[in-house]
């Protein structure tokens, strides 16, 4: 492997709408670049998929280009190509597999398709070093919200709750739609709240006695959505003005308790010491406060890599591409699929 010992892996991720090129020489990050579509998105309120696929294949070979630069080596000096291989939006997953097949065909390297959650845990080992041999994650974005059990990051991972609606920064997002504030909402509520109180009792989701049998570790944002909605709408038909600040801090309160007592739960439930956070939403102030405290109260150890890696990057696709290297899995086949709804149970296609 290039004389050295540990793998040098290029990974490219394309799930969503970031076009993300990462470079990493076993724990090590070399380079993590970067193109979103964002912006593009914003006046439609959430990501249009052919809107995604169509800035992705504009963006590949630039950042691949960017990549390399950075992390100062040629194509030619990887030992594979990692990609996500799923689950996300299928156009856009496609552009991700189709370069990255490209680049393992034209410099003969390997190609190892991961899966995207997977790669969201892989990711903070480049921040803090390997992971222990068994987590919890915790997975909350605007695609997701899942809790895994991470018996081995190169091969074994178990879901044992996801929501059963929309993901939580679906429920940020469209809750500051409600409020008035700009797309993507959770880093606005977020900044809201911190002006505010929290003054209103907004539902847990999945927390009564009868739905915890059934959704122990399962979340539910689509009622405390509208609930949201409701409380507005009543204020607006009554006149009154909207305390923006103290409806975000209550809606923030609302989903960060519920993704935190579950989470410890789960933890605790499968003896497990540490906890990682991932996605857009472990961005999320409050989201990281009320874990440290309620995990520090039960001595579990709390991992959330800084902003840039939660949210959606080549760089994890990276990590866990080396992760698999070095645990020696097969490499995919070149005729691997891009597959929308890849379960997290397959780490590696
Ligand atoms: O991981 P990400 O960049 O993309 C995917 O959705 O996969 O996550 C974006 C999501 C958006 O819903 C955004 O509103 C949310 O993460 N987000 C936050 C914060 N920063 C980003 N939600 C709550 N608080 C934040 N500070
Ligand atoms: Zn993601």
């Amino acid at each position: 492997m290039s004389g050295r010992s540990e793998p040098l892996v290029l990974g490219i991720e394309t799930s969503c709408d970031e076009t993300g090129v990462g470079i990493v020489r076993g724990h090590t990050l070399l380079a993590d670049a970067v193109a979103s579509s964002v912006d593009e998105h914003a006046r439609f309120g959430g990501v249009v998929p052919e809107v995604a696929a169509r800035a992705h294949l504009e963006a590949m070979v630039p950042t691949i280009e960017r990549a390399c630069v950075t992390a100062g080596i040629a194509p030619s000096d990887v030992d594979a190509i990692a990609v996500t291989a799923g689950p996300g939006l299928a156009g856009a997953l496609l552009v991700g597999v189709g370069a990255a097949k490209a680049l393992a065909i034209g410099l003969d390297k390997p190609i190892y398709g991961v899966n995207h959650l997977a790669a969201h845990v892989a990711v903070d080992q480049l921040e803090h070093g390997p992971l222990p041999e068994r987590c919890l994650a915790l997975l909350v974005s605007g695609g997701h919200s899942s809790l895994l059990r991470v018996d081995d990051i190169t091969q074994s991972v178990v879901q044992v709750g996801a929501t059963i609606d929309d993901a939580a920064g679906e429920a940020f997002d469209k809750v500051a739609r409600v409020l008035g504030l700009p797309f993507p909402g959770g880093p606005h509520i977020d900044r809201a709240a911190a002006d505010g109180s929290i003054t209103i009792d907004f539902p847990r989701g999945l927390s009564s006695r009868r739905d915890l049998e059934r959704h122990r570790f399962d979340f539910s944002f689509s009622g405390l959505k509208t609930a949201v909605a409701r409380w507005v709408q009543a204020r607006a038909d009554a006149g009154e003005p909207v305390p923006v600040a103290d409806v975000a801090a209550s809606f923030q309160e609302a989903v960060c308790d519920v993704l935190t007592r579950k989470a410890i739960d789960a933890a605790r439930d499968s003896n497990i010491d540490c906890l990682v956070i991932g996605g857009g939403v472990a961005a999320n102030s409050r989201l990281r406060a009320l874990a440290e405290e309620r995990a520090a109260a039960h001595g579990i150890q709390v991992r959330v890599p800084r902003p840039g890696l939660c949210t959606d990057n080549g760089a994890m696709v990276a990590a866990l591409g080396s992760a698999v290297v070095a645990a020696g899995r097969r490499p995919s086949d070149l005729a691997l699929p891009a597959d929308s709804s890849l379960p997290v149970s397959e780490v590696l296609v």
